[in-house]
């Protein structure tokens, strides 16, 4: 039985705790939040211990799941790493570059499973997709949210676009040449939206736009790629893929379009949308890498990763004269 134990235990911290309670094969030791009032509302609904310290929960566990503010990612993963605990650790991995390359490098000394929570990797919509050759020459994401001041100790781009980001460097396997972006600071003290575009060496070309001041929520994905269209709404958890028909789209919808070469038909396909809980999904692919001395499905490097990208758009928008954290 693997033995857990959760830092921080607010808004994300209790997802978290109902879905532990729900894995088999784990066991919650406890919790430890340094707000009174937190912790005395878990202890009542949860009936979890509450420790002390982090050091006294760390010792008392095998893994731990850190769901604490962006700014306390780096202590309470080197606290966890030192002692060989696996970790789980929230987006981002941590606030800065320096801190993200010394948890890599600590990770991979201790020899300790680490997941980084992209937790759109395991949403239903993009599993729906698995099987499915991916390889996009554009891709178009919207990610707007309406305001929250939760998570605005970070800018938009390390609070939301982070997300988009991972999801983009999971499908087009590439290197970066060359990004440019624009950020608008209007609620915050860090950008509140922004539109970037990341040109792969492949030819790849990803336009993404993210903001947290928005009337309306929208999380779309389009991919463009020679012989499809492919619309993933992470969201309202809906697939659709749109293609030149071939002898797999027997039970799709199609129709004919007329092009100077012929008629063409068209398949519209709307894959089968797994009834998935992402939080779920993730923390039992943590604990099953753990059982099984697997790599975990976001490792540290791919959080890493998604940081420097998050970065290095930071950089292009702040030498555009925006003050960025
Ligand atoms: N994957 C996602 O989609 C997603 C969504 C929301 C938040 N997050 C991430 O989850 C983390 C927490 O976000 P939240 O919305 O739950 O914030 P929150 O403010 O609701 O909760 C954070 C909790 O951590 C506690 N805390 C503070 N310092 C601590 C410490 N040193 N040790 C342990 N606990 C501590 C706070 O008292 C609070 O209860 C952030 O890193 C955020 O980026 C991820």
């Amino acid at each position: 039985m693997l033995k857990v134990g959760i830092l921080g235990a607010g808004h994300l911290g209790k997802f978290h705790i109902n879905n532990w309670l729900k894995i088999k094969d784990a066991e919650l030791v406890g919790f430890f939040d340094p707000n009174d009032e937190t912790a005395k509302a878990v202890t009542a609904q949860y009936g979890l211990k509450r420790f002390e310290t982090a050091d006294d929960l760390i010792d008392a566990s095998d893994a731990v799941d850190i769901i604490a503010p962006t700014n306390f990612h780096y202590d309470l993963c080197e606290k966890a790493i030192k002692k060989s605990r696996h970790v789980f650790v929230e987006k981002p991995l941590a606030d800065t570059m320096e801190q993200a390359h010394r948890i890599v490098k600590l990770a991979k000394e201790a020899n300790i499973k680490m997941q980084v929570g992209h937790v759109e990797r395991f949403n239903p919509a993009f599993l729906a997709l698995k099987g499915y050759s991916l390889a996009p020459m554009f891709i178009e994401v919207h990610r707007l949210a309406q305001f929250n001041p939760r998570g605005t100790e970070v800018s938009v781009i390390l609070d939301l676009m982070i997300h988009d980001i991972d999801i983009v460097l999971s499908i087009v396997k590439s290197g970066v040449k060359n990004i440019s972006a624009s950020g608008v600071v209007v609620m915050t003290e860090t950008p509140d939206m922004a539109n970037v575009r990341i040109e792969f060496n492949n030819g790849c070309v990803a336009n993404l736009t993210s903001s947290r001041i928005s009337m309306k929520k929208m999380r779309k994905m389009r991919l463009f790629q020679k012989d499809a269209y492919i619309g993933i709404d992470f969201l309202d958890k809906k697939t659709e893929i749109i293609k030149l028909k071939d002898e797999n789209d027997k039970d799709a919808f199609t129709f004919d379009i007329e092009t100077p070469s012929g008629t063409k038909e068209i398949a519209i396909a709307n894959p089968v949308v797994p009834d998935a809980n992402a939080i779920l999904l993730e923390l039992e692919a943590f604990a099953l890498a753990i059982k099984n001395n697997t790599p975990t499905p976001v490792s540290e490097v791919d959080g890493l990763l998604a940081m420097d990208i998050a970065h290095q758009i930071l950089q292009k928008i702040q030498s555009a004269n925006y003050v960025v954290r």
